[in-house]
């Protein structure tokens, strides 16, 4: 089947009421650019745009291109994300029909909109303000990254700039048509991932948990050369980070692999080398990622964070200790001269965090809720980030969860204070401190009578929507 071309899906969204089937979808407000016009982000194989719900947000991505068994592969894929429930992937919905262009009615896939950067922005903007640490962090970051995708044998298979995103310290993965997931075991891929960031011998039968090694060296190796010297940031083209396809399809005539040889750092040197070779091997036969980095860089990302931190930290120290012996000293003078004690201030009682439980990781995708959930949900889970040097992320005090809001039979959408929030179960719901919400459901023609959720409530009652 032939699929839309780009400039078709993007008529038809411009009227989210009459092309979308979903219900959210259809009452959503599609994000537009200076000129009013829907606001696309494309890549080969989708058009993806941003539409607004009252509080939350979903990216609808439009298929390119027809793959007969794209939707049995997201079964696949949404099946094994939600045993394990990681905070790297977003939640996603398979919309068999989703979408109607001219008198076609296509797939969307329907995901929670991930805030913030593209890899490739971020590393981008930390080189215009020469933020070292910042790419360091990012090292740290992506290499754990890398890590859990192993830890549940998963490789994403397209790790790029466009396809990783960051936002508060946090890393997240969308473009998961090419992802291989033990499901999918046997299987070719349709794709072959971005070539500035692939192997150049890749096919498509090179698809398992392995199939990440490659690019996830050429990412880690950029970004340990870039933090060493950013000017390397002259080989960016806007479509890769310092390589590119050439660079690996002739690693001995590569401008760029001679430059990092002839670089002073042991780190880049190796790294380099090593992915230098790797080219030339088969793409079974690319070292694993992980002993790649623990053997050479992981425990540098640690050191040279601290290293590139260390004045900071020195001079805290100074600070903390000449501070200090002017407190004694004070003190001392003050009891010599016996004039009044000193004030003994009690302790700041530590704030305590919502610790709401996890979605049980047997319940379904939630799209909706999880657009406004997820956030929460990683600010809990984000002493992580902070383990590689990233700065630690604020933990968030301006909110309550509510722990579940369920509905007996479950399906019904939610209202809180008249904004539709998704539909029942509902997990891990953030509200702001301070407020009571009204609260009321819908389930086909049947309305519950409104209820009120009180600051700091934990426990909602199971509402009956039966007659
Ligand atoms: N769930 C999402 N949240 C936010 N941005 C997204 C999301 N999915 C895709 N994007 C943006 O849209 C771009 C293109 O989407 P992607 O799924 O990568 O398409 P392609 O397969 O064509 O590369 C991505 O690089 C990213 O910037
Ligand atoms: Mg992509």
């Amino acid at each position: 089947m032939q699929y839309p071309q780009p400039d078709e899906y993007h008529q038809a969204v411009q009227n989210p009421q009459n092309c979308f089937f979903d219900t959210e979808l259809k009452v959503s407000r599609i994000e537009t650019n200076n000129l009013g016009l829907p606001k696309v982000r494309s890549g080969n194989f989708a058009s993806v745009y941003k539409l607004q719900s009252g509080n939350y947000a979903f990216a609808v991505r439009c298929f390119l291109k027809h793959f007969s068994d794209i939707s049995d592969r997201y079964r696949e894929i949404s099946s094994h994300l939600d045993k394990i429930n990681s905070n790297y992937f977003v939640k996603f919905e398979y919309l068999k029909t989703g979408i109607k262009v001219g008198n076609k009615q296509l797939p969307i896939l329907k995901m929670e909109w991930a805030n913030g950067k593209t890899f490739g922005e971020f590393i981008s903007e930390c080189v215009s303000c020469r933020n070292r640490d910042g790419i360091i962090a990012l090292k740290g970051m992506f290499a754990r990254l890398v890590q859990e995708l192993r830890k549940h044998n998963i490789s994403h298979c397209d790790l790029q700039h466009g396809n990783i995103l960051i936002n508060n310290n946090e890393l997240k993965l969308v473009d998961y048509d090419g992802m291989y997931v033990p499901g999918l075991k046997g299987r070719s891929s349709h794709e072959v991932g971005h070539p500035n960031y692939q192997h150049p011998k890749r096919k498509p039968t090179d698809y398992n948990e392995q199939t990440d090694n490659f690019s996830a060296m050429a990412i880690y190796t950029a970004l340990t050369a870039l933090a060493y010297d950013m000017n390397l940031w002259k080989y960016s083209n806007g479509d890769n980070l310092l390589f590119t396809e050439k660079d690996f399809a002739n690693c001995n005539q590569s401008a760029l692999f001679r430059e990092l040889a002839g670089i002073n750092d042991a780190d880049v040197k190796k790294l380099s080398s090593e992915l230098a070779a790797a080219c030339l091997k088969p793409v079974g036969q690319c070292p694993d990622f992980l002993k790649f980095v623990n053997g050479v860089a992981l425990s540098s990302a640690k050191t040279d964070f601290k290293k590139s931190r260390s004045w900071t930290s020195n001079s805290a120290l100074i600070v903390l200790c000449v501070v200090t012996i002017l407190i004694i000293v004070s003190q001392l003078l003050l009891k010599e001269s016996s004039l009044q004690p000193t004030k003994v201030t009690p302790p700041a009682p530590s704030v305590t965090t919502n610790n709401a439980p996890q979605r049980p990781s047997n319940a379904a995708p939630q799209i909706a809720n999880n657009a406004i959930q997820q956030p929460h949900e990683n600010r809990m889970q984000s002493n992580e980030s902070a383990n590689i040097g990233a700065t630690t992320v604020p933990q968030d005090i301006s909110h309550f969860i509510v722990p579940e809001i369920k509905t007996r039979p479950s399906g019904a959408t939610v209202f809180i204070d008249g904004k539709p929030r998704g539909r029942t179960p509902l997990y891990n719901v953030p509200l702001d401190k301070g407020h009571s919400y009204i609260i009321r459901f819908e389930l086909g023609n049947h309305k519950s009578d409104p209820m009120v959720i009180k600051d700091g409530q934990k426990d909602f009652p199971v509402v009956s929507l039966e007659e």
